[in-house]
């Protein structure tokens, strides 16, 4: 079957769900995503989304922040492009029905402002520590009530449609025409045709062991972008969230670093606070700092976790403040009200990912990256503490800005577009391949690509994902496509881009920390690593 609309739009999280509500009053948006539409990152965020909205506060002040935490990374440019429109995204979001935490006594600013690691104010909008879910309800609403917009659910994009694979031709400026998209349900590929693509796939926590992500995070954005022969920038920057929860029934819980901004405490087994040793900011200083020096208390005590402790805090500050994290902690027996929390860190936020300019646009003409998937230049070699959900809404308005202008004088293409060719047509009877590849690649990017990399982990690293990755794809053309082997292949892929990013990067900055190069190499103007295929193939040879 082939569908055609306007806008087609790859997810249904904050990027995905912002832009097609505004693409709607230029166009037929079809939205595909591969879970229920609610499935998501954004569906778990919990701090909430930071902008300038105290009078206390300024935008010098959020920029600085941005770029400090970013590690001389940051394109300038598009931090302050982001953090002065902030405030108006934020409005339109309360407009589109958000309901955001309001302060109590009014104590100069309408809404509670909640404190996070790097940020010097109080700056981050939440709906108590369910802030992501609120975002989702309210947009998912406004998405449905809107008859522009189609969303088609257990959708699982396969492949970008390019000119150049259509005509076998290489082509100097490449377009993107629509995707392939697998129809999870039924067990067919439709072909979904556009005038313009945005990719708004999230991020891709789950090519680790030990993330905070849910299981939609497996980098297909980012490894169809990069078969479509779009810039992959920056994958080394994997951002570690220092506190996720430690118990064996909850693997993937986060516990807010706005805990840590109400006055929550990083100790260690014995009780002994050790964060002062690290940074000036303690427990609240940039989550790279804090992820290492729990890495590196790990190490020299051989403990498994360390803790949070909170229990400064009374109890009905923290069941107000935090129900969500309070009700999940009692469930599993821990009363945070009256003991440490435990906690490890775990592979939270892609800061890298398919680079766009500042329209959204990727190398490819009329395809678009927005969210978690995109690379900006906002957040540098580590992000500041939310941050991503307001680089989000920026960019989907930036993209949709861009596209109004040129929206009229854009026409549909005529090229005929084959429908997908199945080809390996047999059930698959080795289903154990893709579980031991998935548990392989999760296993040796924590063991070998973690929080401290080394030369040698990263070459380890570079053989058994090559290894894998000839595995997969030799199982891939053989047997029917399933969502899992369709994640595996992309997981396998995303993998291989953070690894060749990493090897790329010959100095430490923000998250990306070499014991072969612990220091920053600040000689030159700091640059970004781009990655292509063409890129690929070059390093292939060479080897
Ligand atoms: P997502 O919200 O992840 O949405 C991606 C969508 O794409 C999903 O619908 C998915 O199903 C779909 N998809 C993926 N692949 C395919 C495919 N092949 N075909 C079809 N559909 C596909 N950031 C903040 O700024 N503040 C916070 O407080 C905060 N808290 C967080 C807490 C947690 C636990 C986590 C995991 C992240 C948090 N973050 C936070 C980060 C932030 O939530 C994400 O970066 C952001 O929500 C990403 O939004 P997105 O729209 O780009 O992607
Ligand atoms: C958190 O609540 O700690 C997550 C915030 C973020 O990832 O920006």
């Amino acid at each position: 079957m082939e569908i055609q609309s306007d806008f087609l739009v790859l997810g249904s999280g904050i990027a995905g769900l912002a832009f097609s509500i505004k693409a709607a009053g230029l166009g037929k948006v079809s939205i595909v995503t591969k879970k229920a539409t609610v499935e998501s990152s954004t569906n778990y965020a919990q701090g909430g989304i930071a902008s300038v909205t105290a009078q206390t506060d300024s935008f010098e002040s959020h920029i600085r922040d941005t770029l400090e935490s970013g590690a001389g990374l940051c394109n300038e440019n598009i931090v302050r492009y982001v953090v002065t429109e902030g405030p108006g995204r934020i409005d339109e979001l309360i407009d589109w029905g958000v309901m955001f935490t309001r302060a109590e006594n009014n104590k100069g600013t309408l809404y509670d402002l909640g404190r996070e690691g790097g940020h010097t104010h109080r700056r981050v909008l939440h709906a108590s520590d369910l802030t992501g879910r609120e975002i989702e309800r309210a947009l998912i609403e406004k998405a449905e009530q809107n008859n522009n917009i189609s969303i088609y659910e257990n959708h699982f994009a396969v492949n970008l449609i390019t000119l150049s694979k259509l005509t076998g031709v290489p082509q100097i400026q490449d377009r993107c025409l629509g995707a392939y998209v697998f129809d999870v349900e039924h067990g067919c590929v439709h072909t979904f045709r556009a005038r313009f693509i945005v990719l708004a796939t999230g991020g891709s926590g789950k090519v680790y062991l030990i993330t905070t992500n849910p299981d939609i995070a497996t980098g297909d954005g980012v490894a169809m972008a990069f078969r479509a022969g779009a810039e992959i920038s920056n994958m080394e920057f994997i951002q570690f969230h220092p506190t996720c929860l430690y118990h064996p029934e909850a693997r993937s819980f986060l516990i807010s670093e706005a805990v840590r901004g109400e006055g929550g405490i990083l100790k260690l087994k014995s009780g002994a606070t050790f964060m002062e040793k690290y940074h000036p900011l303690k427990s609240l200083a940039p989550r790279d700092v804090v992820a290492k020096a729990i890495d590196t208390e790990l190490k020299k005590s051989g403990d498994e976790c360390v803790y949070l402790d909170i229990t400064r805090r009374d109890r009905r500050f923290l069941e107000n403040r935090f129900p969500h994290i309070y009700r999940k902690c009692i469930e599993l027996g821990i009363d945070m009200a009256e003991e440490p929390i435990p906690v490890v860190p775990a592979a939270h936020y892609q800061c890298g990912g398919v680079r766009v300019n500042e329209h959204g646009e990727t190398k490819v003409d009329r395809l678009y990256a927005c969210g978690e998937v995109a690379c900006t230049g906002l957040h540098g070699a580590n992000r500041l503490a939310s941050n991503s959900l307001l680089e989000a809404v920026v960019f989907a308005h930036r993209i949709y800005t861009r596209i109004s202008m040129v929206y009229e004088s854009t026409q549909e293409g005529i090229i005929e577009i084959p429908a997908w060719d199945p080809k390996g047509a047999a059930e698959s009877d080795e289903s154990i391949v893709v579980s031991n590849n998935w548990d392989e690649i999760r296993m040796c990017m924590w063991n070998y690509v973690g929080i401290v990399r080394s030369n040698k982990r990263l070459e380890r690293a570079r053989r058994r994902i090559d290894i894998i990755l000839q595995e997969i794809n030799e199982y891939y053309w053989n047997f029917k496509i399933t969502s899992e082997l369709l994640e595996l292949r992309n997981l396998a892929m995303v993998a291989k881009l953070i690894i060749e990013c990493s090897c790329a990067r010959k100095e430490s900055r923000g998250l990306h920390f070499n014991l072969d190069y612990p220091g920053r190499d600040d000689s030159d103007t700091p640059k970004d690593t781009i990655i292509t295929k063409a890129i690929l193939r070059g390093l292939k040879k060479n080897t």
